[in-house]
């Protein structure tokens, strides 16, 4: 038996100098002081965990590709919309069970200030849960509850900004000079202004701006978001101190999985567009190194949506080189895949993917269509062009078609944040309203609903198919609509991102169950076919690369998967049409015939073309 002091001697040997080095490349001098107390903290916190969770850290140590393996399903949803409560979700798990979910993102679930709190993104305090939904106790134990039936607890850590209620900014506007200095504020608009220079604007529309005068602080408070979310001096060492120790507290309550959000944006430099500055990456490797220590079954999951480039660093370059964050989303994937259905052309996902640097293969993406968030247009114009279109005016055709102002557009989705000086327009909208289906509803026309429900079918086994955490979004796995019920509701009037988070509709889902007829249960059959399909295949291993097959077929989409148990190719008719797509390039690698896994069928590939059917994903290996 190995008692703790070896364990924790034995981690410390291990990640301690990570987190010396990341906490150097941060605070430089200020380092060593901070390390010592921190090796303090994590001793305590090591010991107080509880013996269940030290047999899981002993599992994950033994299986480190546990978010890895074709069996992990993510599915992200409200606790309230979806259950009730907490305790109202440990009774949904049936339904969670036969979807295959492994991994269950609890959208934010920390008390949130009173009122407007960006859906629990303005936290007032992380170590209490939302009252509405229950008490810290309540999370533990769905923790538990979810652990035993093998799905990890994914929950939101808010790094850039507190509530405005938070009781560092109480304490900060009541004059006490070391919570001050948590934040950013400035007695006049000379540094504001300097700094607003060179910054975007996250919501243009209702909250202009990225600084907001505040009386009772007397002063400009840095507010990338909302007024009221006040962010956070990350080049204090005490603000890092404080979420140390905030993240052992939540892992030693059962989170599995931290989704970091708003990353990008923690580290200010003026003259840039305080985004993806280096020290946030040794932030990370300083925080993934506590939690290494403490509480190795946890992982860290980077929300930077972010260009390539820079998405890249959060999973690591460079001297982080796996030492950052184990899971990023995909969002170029996610903009690609909406890309290519508007435009019924895949040039631009090829050059997009190509350029696409790969990642380490200890990390793995996050995929999805859909989330609680906007789609923002986030095409590289360097892209566009060797895809031999304009970046500004291909953005603006998605945004038109999506809004479902293009004509012949099938979509019907809401411009979110129009910013009148670039003219970007993202878009909201359920994944069922945005492929279709819910302008086919109301025609009443039988093939707009089937392209419709082709279109969904196809966006979900994308996700499958890619290698990672596939992230299926509350809803949409019967396609429930847009909803419009926010406009009542006066904290969310504003914001349209409420029209694609609607309360569970499990009447919908009862009757997907009952009629796998129906557009619900056809798109319920089809995921859950297609989810039972890929936890067989071990060529989806997330440490696998998909890449690019340049296509002879400009409306198709060729990923080749290169996996030590043979090739797997998947192809993706983005179109309408059934395509005739030349048989050569499949030929060469995988021999005459193959077996198409979602199907079950075997094809012949010695005629020169194989038909594939409107908006018809293959997943083909050697036969
Ligand atoms: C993330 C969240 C988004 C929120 C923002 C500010 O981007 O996904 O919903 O508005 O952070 O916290």
């Amino acid at each position: 038996m190995v008692d703790e002091d070896t364990t924790f001697q034995l981690r410390m040997d291990r990640y301690g100098p990570e987190l010396l080095s990341g906490l150097r490349g941060a605070y430089g001098d200020a380092a060593p002081e901070l390390f010592e107390r921190l090796t303090a903290t994590i001793r305590d916190a090591l010991i107080a965990r509880s013996d269940e969770l030290k047999v899981l850290d002993e599992a994950r140590l033994l299986s480190p590709d546990w978010l890895q393996r074709p069996e992990t399903v993510g599915y992200v949803c409200y606790a309230d919309r979806f259950g009730g409560s907490l305790a109202g979700v440990a009774d949904r798990i049936d339904h969670l069970k036969s979807l295959g979910v492994t991994y269950l993102h609890l959208m934010p679930l920390l008390r949130p200030r009173e009122g407007d709190s960006d859906g629990g993104y303005a936290v007032a305090d992380y170590r209490s849960v939302d009252p509405r939904l229950g008490s810290m106790d309540d999370l533990t134990a769905l923790a538990t509850t979810l652990r035993r039936e093998g799905i990890a607890l994914v929950v939101d850590l808010v790094l850039n900004h507190v509530a405005r209620e938070h009781d560092w900014a109480v304490r900060a506007r009541a004059g006490e000079q070391k919570y001050r200095d948590y934040f950013h504020i400035y007695p006049d608009r000379a540094m504001p202004d300097a700094y607003e220079q060179t910054l975007p604007e996250v919501f243009p529309d209702f909250a202009p701006g990225n600084f907001t005068w505040d009386d009772e602080a007397q002063g400009w408070v840095w507010t990338t978001f909302n007024s009221f979310q006040w962010d956070l001096n990350w080049a204090n060492p005490d603000v890092f101190a404080e979420f140390a120790d905030l993240l052992i507290f939540l892992a030693n309550n059962g989170v599995d999985v931290f989704r970091l959000d708003a990353i990008a944006f923690t580290w200010k430099v003026l003259g840039t567009d305080c985004q993806n500055e280096p020290p946030v990456h040794e932030l990370t490797q300083a925080l993934r190194a506590v939690l290494r220590i403490v509480a190795p079954a946890c992982a860290l999951k980077a929300e930077a949506i972010v260009g390539p480039q820079d998405l890249i660093t959060y999973l690591g370059q460079g001297k982080h080189f796996g030492k950052v964050s184990d899971l990023a989303y995909h969002n170029s994937l996610m903009v690609q895949l909406w890309g290519a259905l508007a435009s019924r052309h895949t040039r631009l996902f090829e050059v997009a993917l190509s350029n696409f640097p790969a990642k380490p293969a200890s990390t793995t993406w996050g995929t999805y269509a859909r989330c609680h968030d906007d789609i923002g247009w986030a095409i590289s114009d360097t892209d566009a062009r060797g895809a031999y279109l304009e970046g500004h005016t291909h953005r603006a055709f998605l945004a038109e078609f999506y809004a479902g102002l293009y004509p012949g557009s099938f979509a019907r989705g809401l411009v979110f944040q129009h910013n009148p000086v670039n003219n970007d327009r993202r878009i909201s909208g359920s994944l069922a309203s945005l492929a279709g289906l819910q302008a086919a509803v109301q025609a009443g026309d039988q093939g707009q609903l089937s392209d419709s429900i082709a279109r969904i079918n196809l966006l979900h086994t994308a996700i499958l198919g890619f290698g990672g955490v596939p992230l299926l979004y509350m809803g949409d796995e019967v396609g429930l609509l847009n909803d419009h019920s926010y406009l009542d509701e006066p904290e969310h009037a504003a914001d349209n991102r409420w029209v694609h988070r609607p309360r569970m509709d499990w009447a919908a889902v009862a009757a997907a169950e009952a009629d796998p007829s129906t557009p619900g249960g056809r798109v319920l059959a089809g995921l859950r076919h297609t989810i039972g399909v890929r936890r067989r295949l071990t060529h989806l291993h997330a440490s696998i690369e998909s890449r690019v097959l340049p296509s002879p077929d400009s409306r198709v989409l060729l990923l080749t998967r290169d996996h030590p148990e043979g090739m797997l190719i998947e192809a993706y008719n983005f179109s309408e049409e059934v395509v005739e797509l030349p048989t050569y390039v499949l030929r060469d690698r995988l021999g005459d015939t193959a077996v198409e896994q979602i199907s079950g069928y075997d094809y012949s590939l010695a005629p020169e073309t194989l038909l594939i059917r409107p908006y018809q994903p293959l997943w083909l290996t050697a036969g």
